[in-house]
């Protein structure tokens, strides 16, 4: 069972309001797609998208941050793998206005708060359960992407990092191809040409096979 994530999270400011990003959910559809046809049970956890989900994935709609890392955290106890495509907010408004907030003169401004970090969450229940679970991360970088890219995996405990340039015209949001580099908690990379993101799918579900067909 391999559990996906795809998409942007929303934080509502007011009830016509959100904060949100760019991620258009492609590269997360295309993991779970990748994972269905290598013959995976897959669970697809996704922010709101336009996409179609694909056909055989048990689909999961969330909106924000807190919804998708209680659905994480509800898919991952009998699963073998991870896969945070998301991009997960990572502050939310430090209060959700119930009503709609009036323009007033001059500047506004939001309190922001942070949310949780689903993949630290998911790292410390793996430490308490002794759960064998492969995980894997992305990184989107605008700077110095090998660098901070390998911070992150290294912080938030993965097995491999998916590392996007999105100074990259070819790698960025919304496009059908990404240039990424796969980066391994062993220091091992592989610099991937640019291609379409259902290619980069299975190259990564490649390797995550042969870590749980290896044992
Ligand atoms: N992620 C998460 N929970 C969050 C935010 C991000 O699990 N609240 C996951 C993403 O799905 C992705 C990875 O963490 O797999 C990205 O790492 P992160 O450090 O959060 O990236 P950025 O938000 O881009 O961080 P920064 O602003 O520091 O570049």
């Amino acid at each position: 069972k391999i559990v996906v994530t795809a998409g942007g999270t929303q934080e509502a400011i007011d009830p016509v309001r959100i904060l949100t990003n760019y991620s258009s959910g492609k590269q997360g559809f295309a993991l779970a797609q990748a994972a269905l046809d290598a013959g995976a049970n897959v669970a697809l956890i996704t922010g709101p998208t336009y996409l179609l989900p694909p056909t055989g994935a048990r689909t999961i709609s969330v909106k924000s941050a807190a919804e998708m890392q209680e659905a994480v955290l509800e898919e991952i106890p009998d699963a073998d793998a991870l896969i945070m495509a998301a991009a997960v907010a990572d502050f939310k408004p430090k209060e959700e206005s119930l009503s709609k907030i009036k323009k007033t003169d001059g500047q506004q401004k939001i309190d922001l708060v942070r949310t949780r970090d689903i993949l630290k969450d998911v790292a410390a229940y793996k430490k308490e359960n002794k759960k064998d679970l492969k995980i894997i991360g992305f990184a989107a970088e605008s700077d110095d992407l090998k660098e901070n890219a390998r911070t992150k995996m290294q912080d938030k405990n993965m097995d491999m990092i998916v590392a996007n340039d999105i100074s990259d015209p070819e790698a960025g949001f919304g496009v059908d191809n990404n240039k990424v580099l796969l980066m391994y908690s062993d220091g091992s990379i592989e610099d991937l040409p640019s291609m379409p993101k259902y290619e980069v799918a299975e190259k990564v579900i490649q390797h995550l096979q042969s870590w749980l067909t290896e044992g």
